[in-house]
């Protein structure tokens, strides 16, 4: 058993409703930011942060996400047959991934339960937690920068960011005392809070380090917003028992869960190409 963070937990079982009708038939976290599909930057993100072991938690009509990461010998043989050596690199950034493993979340009961699903496979290790549609962009990736700081404090750390008052109703936000740069030691969490209720404006945005602690209080943890099985819920048990740290993330955040963040995602990452950056530059300039 190690001490370090080695193994991440990519929960990606959600449902999808904000995508529908084009998520009846296919996963969320297939859905692509230009030839990628979003689960590919939330791996990398992982693997970047020097994690080899991965857990991806699906579900039911999730199966396109196994064959993403699965091998594919019959394309590779024809890519090579046929000299297509730029194509061969573009699949070889997919298998780079090695190590990832799958479990079935059986019923779409929530976040919290769906992490749940991951205790066994972490043996008593910390481990980190990344949203399977968050997609974070920075020179040092979100999840390495929270195990540097659960590598000094021993301690579960969640990433936040501030968020505008009419998007707390979105996500859990947090309460804390300051102690440290950009560091806060939490109080409290709540899931979803109506703006009233909200004890800041600093909400979770997807990323997390939890010691193995964290699978006592997803069991205790029941039904709570949205009728599902909260992993705030849970943190907030935790915050009880052990110290947790909440590190205020300066990178960027996409949220591809939702239909602007989506396109503001693709546009993003078409402005990083060298060959699409001025025509569509010109081409919003027109809109
Ligand atoms: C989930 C979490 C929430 C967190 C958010 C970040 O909400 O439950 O605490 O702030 O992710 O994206 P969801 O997006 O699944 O509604």
């Amino acid at each position: 058993m190690s001490n370090n963070v080695r193994k991440a937990v990519i929960p990606a079982a959600g449902l999808g409703t904000r995508f529908l009708p084009v998520t009846k038939s296919m996963p969320k976290e297939m859905l692509p930011i230009i030839d990628k599909p979003v689960i590919h930057y939330v791996v990398e993100e992982a693997a970047d942060s020097g994690i080899d072991d991965i857990l991806l938690i699906t579900g039911r009509g999730k199966r396109a996400i196994e064959d993403y990461f699965d091998d594919a010998p019959e394309l590779r043989m024809h890519l090579e047959r046929h000299g297509k050596s730029r194509e061969l690199d573009a699949l070889n950034e997919i298998s780079r991934f090695s190590g990832i493993h799958f479990v079935r979340q059986r019923e779409p009961k929530g976040l919290g339960d769906a992490v749940l699903y991951a205790e066994k496979h972490c043996e008593g290790e910390p481990f980190a937690v990344l949203l399977g549609d968050d997609i974070m962009k920075d020179h040092i990736p979100c999840t390495k920068q929270l195990i540097d700081v659960f590598n000094k404090t021993g301690s579960s750390v969640i990433a936040i960011q501030e968020v505008p008052t009419e998007q707390l109703n979105r996500y859990g936000i947090v309460s804390g005392k300051e102690c440290g740069k950009n560091l806060l030691l939490l109080d409290d969490i709540v899931e979803k809070p109506r703006p009233n209720d909200a004890p800041s404006n600093f909400s979770s945005i997807g990323r997390y380090i939890f010691t193995p602690a964290i699978f006592s209080c997803l069991k205790r943890t029941t039904k709570g917003a949205g009728g599902e099985v909260q992993l705030t819920d849970a943190i907030r048990l935790l915050i009880k028992k052990e110290d947790v740290y909440a590190y205020v993330y300066q990178g960027k955040r996409f949220d591809t869960g939702d239909k602007l963040g989506y396109i503001e995602t693709i546009i993003e990452y078409a402005l990083d190409d060298e060959a699409m950056k001025a025509p569509l530059q010109a081409f919003l300039k027109r809109a």
